[in-house]
């Protein structure tokens, strides 16, 4: 498949080098577990908030390759329900770097055609960071681009449990019979009922959990696991993995014959 704009060449799984171009399927929706700032910082004896700030640059060209070669929608677990747990110190420097990413990529998102989009229980959010957020989301609705969302004080569980609650209040206020409920019913109550569910999840730093990360919605992903903790992320390394994502073989419960077709 050609990609419009994609120059240059990258490592495949086999580690030699083929055009960015070579790629041949692009996943719809990219999500992503962006693992391992503490541990890049804690190596080199530095704390741990600059992990995560080296972790944006991370964000930001995986943002833009995202965008160049059409991903449609980019998930990004930003900040966890339980991250709320982490020492005052960390999820403060957290909250700032939002802050300050929030403001100046405004421009950046606007330039690209990417919405951003944000995913979460953002009532539990710093003020700053929720008006930012919403600031930024309405400016660049109407971009069609990509879709750039950010989970923010997100949980999978905690997604469900106020889908089910919507769910409750519908039966009874009578809008809605139990028996109606479906799965699509069910997708339809999260906190973006319009995204597709990820294709590729990726998760970095070698670890192998979901970690309440989009329970509901990864139920078909293919996962991709990097040894590479977040900060040192590559380009590269992001096209291995879209490369393995690319070499899948996704059969949905159907049989290989179902699937092929024969
Ligand atoms: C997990 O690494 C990472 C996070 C909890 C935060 C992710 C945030 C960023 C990359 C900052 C910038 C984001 C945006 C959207 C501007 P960890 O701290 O759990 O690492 P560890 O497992 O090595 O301790």
């Amino acid at each position: 498949m050609a990609i419009p704009g994609a120059e240059g060449d990258i490592a495949t799984t086999t580690g030699h080098r083929e055009p960015v171009s070579a790629l041949k399927i692009v996943p719809r929706h990219v999500a992503i577990i962006m693992d391992g700032n503490g541990r890049w910082a804690k190596k080199r004896f530095l704390p741990r908030v600059e992990g995560h700030r080296n972790g944006a640059k991370t964000v930001r060209m995986v943002v833009e390759e995202s965008r160049r070669i059409g991903v449609r929608y980019l998930t990004l677990f930003a900040f966890s329900t339980e991250n709320w747990r982490r020492p005052e110190e960390e999820v403060g420097g957290l909250m700032s770097l939002f802050v300050q990413h929030l403001e100046s990529e405004l421009d950046v998102l606007l330039k690209n055609g990417i919405r951003l989009r944000a995913m979460g229980d953002l009532s539990r959010l710093p003020p700053s960071v929720r008006e930012l957020l919403r600031r930024n989301e309405e400016r660049t609705k109407d971009m069609t681009g990509m879709d750039l969302i950010l989970a923010i004080s997100y949980g999978g569980r905690d997604e469900l449990v106020q889908a089910v609650r919507k769910l409750g209040r519908d039966i009874q206020s009578g809008k809605l019979a139990p028996e109606a409920i479906t799965e699509k019913v069910v997708s339809g109550s999260l906190y973006l009922p319009d995204v597709p569910d990820p294709d590729l999840l990726i998760r970095t730093s070698d670890e192998t959990r979901i970690s309440n990360f989009l329970l509901w919605q990864l139920a078909y992903s293919e996962i991709v696991v990097s040894p590479l903790l977040w900060p040192e992320f590559s380009r590269d390394e992001f096209y291995r993995c879209l490369h393995v994502f690319a070499g899948r073989n996704r059969r949905f419960g159907l049989t290989q014959e179902q699937v092929s077709g024969s």
